[in-house]
């Protein structure tokens, strides 16, 4: 058993959103420590499939599994796999879902998994098995693909200058550890005011690439919409602007709230459909100061929920 602990982010806000219900079928795609799935289980007498793409999380919940026999299901895969993992538990209709994204404090604080700037370990930073390592991104990827990535995926405005300096420094040796990856970062760019560390938008970066984590929230909530039974809800908690901002356009779509196409697109003169669903947070939440205080992971969250609207 590991010391780490993972204290979750806006947990009662989370089951306030999705309304667990007694005799009702729920997803819970992001287990994690199981935070999420003990509370949503202890709200009402329903049934709660989990999943994780992390082996460890999984192992993890056994013991969850036990304490709550014939109610939490607990499967290993990614979210964007959600249709093809509940069908074949015999699940084709959820009446409400939530996805806490991103990595747990299981995975940041064990250095052996290699996220992290702050603890060395090997630069590894998949979330499950299989696919490539951050040192194999790292030491094999073009230049220009290494700034593209930190550019997108990080928001990192000195890209190009820490690209270069990674593939100078990978010309003479590989990089294996996230320490070794952390120095090069933090030579070629200062510390600005906010204190954070040079390398945060980096490994940030760097682990959204390895794990494809915005094709698999896309496809998570494109997938989870569909399964989502009449007032059935949607609640997401998104850490950083690029997931919320998935989160976000997808939510407004599907409430009917799409910012307009282009006012040149041809107008085709039937009546809009009525949105299948609707927005339930118009504005995000956030953690109150008093969970911020206690867990500073909090500090960036946003929780958006929707609902599917009753036939
Ligand atoms: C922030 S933690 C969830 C914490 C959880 N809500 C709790 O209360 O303990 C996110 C978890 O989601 C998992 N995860 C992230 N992206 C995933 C994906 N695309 N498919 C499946 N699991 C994913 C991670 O492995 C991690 O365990």
């Amino acid at each position: 058993m590991s010391g780490f602990v993972h204290i979750p982010v806006l947990c009662d806000e989370a089951v306030h959103w999705l309304q667990p219900q007694a005799g009702k079928v729920y997803l819970d795609g992001t287990f994690g420590g199981g935070g999420y799935a003990r509370a949503i289980l202890d709200a009402a007498d329903c049934v709660l499939w989990a999943m994780d793409r992390d082996p460890a999380a999984i192992a993890r919940g056994a013991a969850l599994a036990a304490a709550y026999p014939g109610r939490l299901h607990i499967v290993e895969g990614r979210i964007s796999d959600i249709f093809n993992l509940l069908d074949s538990s015999g699940v084709n209709k959820l009446d409400g879902a939530v996805f806490d994204l991103g990595v747990s404090s299981y995975q940041i604080d064990d250095a052996s998994r290699g996220f992290s700037f702050r603890h060395d370990g090997p630069l590894d930073m998949r979330m499950g098995g299989g696919g490539l390592t951050a040192a194999n991104l790292i030491n094999t990827v073009s230049e220009s693909e290494l700034a593209d990535i930190l550019y997108e995926f990080g928001e990192e405005k000195a890209s190009r200058r820490i690209a270069q300096a990674i593939v100078a420094r990978r010309s003479q040796q590989e990089f294996t550890t996230t320490a070794d990856l952390a120095a090069v970062i933090r030579s070629v760019v200062r510390p600005d005011k906010s204190g954070i560390d040079p390398a945060t938008r980096s490994f940030q970066a760097l682990r959204i690439a390895v794990n494809d984590e915005l094709g698999d929230i896309e496809a998570a909530l494109a997938q989870t919409a569909k399964l989502l039974t009449p007032g059935g809800r949607l609640v997401v908690v998104s850490f950083h602007s690029l997931e919320d901002r998935i989160v976000k356009r997808f939510f407004a779509g599907a409430a009917g709230r799409a910012p307009a196409v282009s006012r040149h697109a041809p107008v085709s003169g039937l009546p809009a459909a009525a949105p299948d669903f609707r927005l339930l947070t118009r504005a995000p939440v956030v953690a109150s100061a008093a969970e911020t205080r206690r867990n500073p992971r909090a500090r960036s969250a946003k929780l958006r929920a929707l609902e599917r609207r009753a036939a």
